[in-house]
């Protein structure tokens, strides 16, 4: 294999956030590697980003108000202050003047798109199909245009911990393993999307960050608060499924049930436009007492406006102009606890992106905050990371014997896996649910560390990530007796907010 080997700052993912420490770390005078287990843009979550980057414009202390009010007033202030202080400018340097995103514009300049929870439209895109046009360019830049070694199909395992601090990762590709002693850990691996049937989040979304740190012993916190985008595509037999961006809803869509009736004003006073949570609730309980539930486009040019999504639904067979939806889990709220430059309880350890806790989103995230919190959390964290010794500590044994797994072990796992977190740990809960939940995911991940004792694998380790985060996740709703944002507890105590999708009867 074409050898990791020591640099100053070694990231992990190649999404925005990890691009963007890369890049601020490089900027520093750096020696930086950037190892990603991907081999195409697409297995970034970044490109997947529909709706956009939402900017401050001339009032940030509105977009800081809207964030806290999605977030049910769960968000950190400090964090919120830090992200909305540092937006425009961190979108003019690095996606306007280094890398050259044609954000859209009208007349007028910048032509601002508005979502759900948003008080104007703010919020910068390319069509509906904004991750992309962020996502190649930027890994093109930091490719071409800076020292950064970028490893391609090469995934983290293991970090090198040692007396509170990391000291590097046991980095996998082609099969070989090798340790790579760095000055500081930038993990910016994504969210978890594999761990639900239905997810918004490429396949390759296993928690790997997460998981690594926690067994490292860092703290993660707000594991609980998982995002569902409340309009997904529902898919076909096979599962395909995709986002139906919230700016569909923004530009005029309306959500209708079975019975084909507008249902979203009965739920909250922003109808179709309020909260995520508070939609993905309605939109399940309209799905179970009608039938389905259908995102009506014809009250604008959908064909016109969205023309991808449009190509999307084409090629699904959809017959426009109601796309037939579902929510999907799509955004991880919680992760690997950090702090306003992205350090974690650990030394040299840094987390950013949608493996990171900021305290940004609290226990639910505004759209189009997250290519933000990345770029915002990875500048900093990049700059942060720079600076310290490379120190070489005794790497743990990862054995060799038998690489192969069974072909059919991990797809069982991960069908077991996914069947408990959708029942139990999704958009409505149960303290009983919950329960059984941690009792069937203690179990898989005691079959699979069995597994992880005898051999090392990728997909083996993918599997461990998964089963650790969802053990995280499943004991975080287990331990929180209040319902607020993302987390719903059926028979739990409500935070006494007053969000009435949150008193739909499910018996
Ligand atoms: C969307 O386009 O609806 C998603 C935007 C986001 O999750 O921030």
């Amino acid at each position: 294999m074409p050898g990791p080997r020591d640099t100053d700052v070694l990231v992990v993912g190649a999404g925005i956030a990890g691009l963007s420490a890369a890049l601020a770390a490089d900027r520093e005078g750096a020696d930086v590697t950037l190892a990603t287990k991907a081999t195409r843009p697409e297995s970034a979550s970044t490109w997947w980003a529909q709706g956009g980057i939402a900017v401050s414009r001339d009032d940030p202390a509105q977009f800081k108000r809207d964030i806290v009010d999605a977030s049910a007033g769960t968000a950190d202030p400090g964090a919120v202050d830090v992200l909305v202080d540092n937006a425009d400018s961190a979108v003019r340097d690095v996606l306007v003047d280094t890398i050259g995103v044609d954000f859209d514009t009208n007349g007028e300049g910048f032509d601002y798109g508005q979502e759900a929870a948003h008080d104007e439209p703010r919020i910068l895109h390319v069509e509906a199909a904004t991750g992309k046009h962020v996502h190649v360019p930027f890994l093109n830049y930091v490719a071409d245009e800076t020292d950064v070694r970028v490893l391609e199909d090469t995934a983290a395992l293991e970090l090198l911990g040692h007396e509170g601090a990391v000291y590097g990762a046991m980095l996998e590709r082609d099969g070989g393993i090798t340790p790579t002693y760095a000055g500081a850990t930038v993990l910016a691996t994504g969210g978890i999307g594999a761990l639900y049937p239905r997810s918004t989040n490429p396949a390759d979304a296993t928690g790997d960050g997460i998981a690594m740190a926690a067994l490292a012993g860092a703290d993660v916190a707000d594991m609980e608060y998982v995002q569902f985008h409340p309009t997904a595509y529902v898919g076909d037999e096979a599962g395909e499924s995709f986002l139906v961006s919230e700016a569909v809803r923004g530009e005029g869509a309306i959500l209708r049930n079975g019975d084909g009736e507008r249902f979203m004003p009965d739920y909250h006073e922003d109808a179709d436009l309020a909260p995520r949570d508070v939609v993905a609730r309605a939109v399940e309980a309209e799905r179970e007492a009608t039938g389905e539930v259908v995102l009506d486009v014809s009250p604008l040019d959908f064909e016109g406006e969205f023309p991808s999504l449009a190509g999307k639904c084409q090629d699904a067979g959809v017959d426009l102009p109601t796309v037939p939806v579902a929510p999907a889990e799509h955004f991880l709220c919680g992760g690997v606890d950090v702090d306003d430059r992205g350090r974690s309880s650990l030394g040299r350890l840094y987390a950013v992106g949608e493996c990171a806790r900021t305290g940004v989103h609290g226990a639910n995230r505004l759209a189009s905050t997250s290519l933000l919190e990345g770029l915002v959390w990875g500048l900093r964290a990049g700059e942060d990371a720079v600076g310290n010794d490379i120190r070489t500590v005794e790497p743990p044994e990862l054995l060799d014997r038998d690489p192969e797994l069974p072909d059919n072990f991990a797809a069982g796992k991960f069908r077991r896996l996914r069947r408990v977190m959708a029942e139990q740990v999704g958009i409505e809960r149960t303290t009983d649910g919950l329960s059984r939940a941690q009792a069937v995911l203690r179990r898989l991940k005691g079959e699979v560390d069995a597994y992880a004792r005898t051999r090392t694998s990728r997909s083996l380790y993918e599997l461990r990530a998964a089963s650790v985060v969802a053990l995280l996740v499943a004991r975080a709703a287990a331990e929180n007796r209040e319902s607020v944002g993302c987390h719903y507890l059926v028979d739990g105590a409500d935070d006494g907010t007053e969000r009435p999708g949150a008193t739909v009867d499910t018996a």
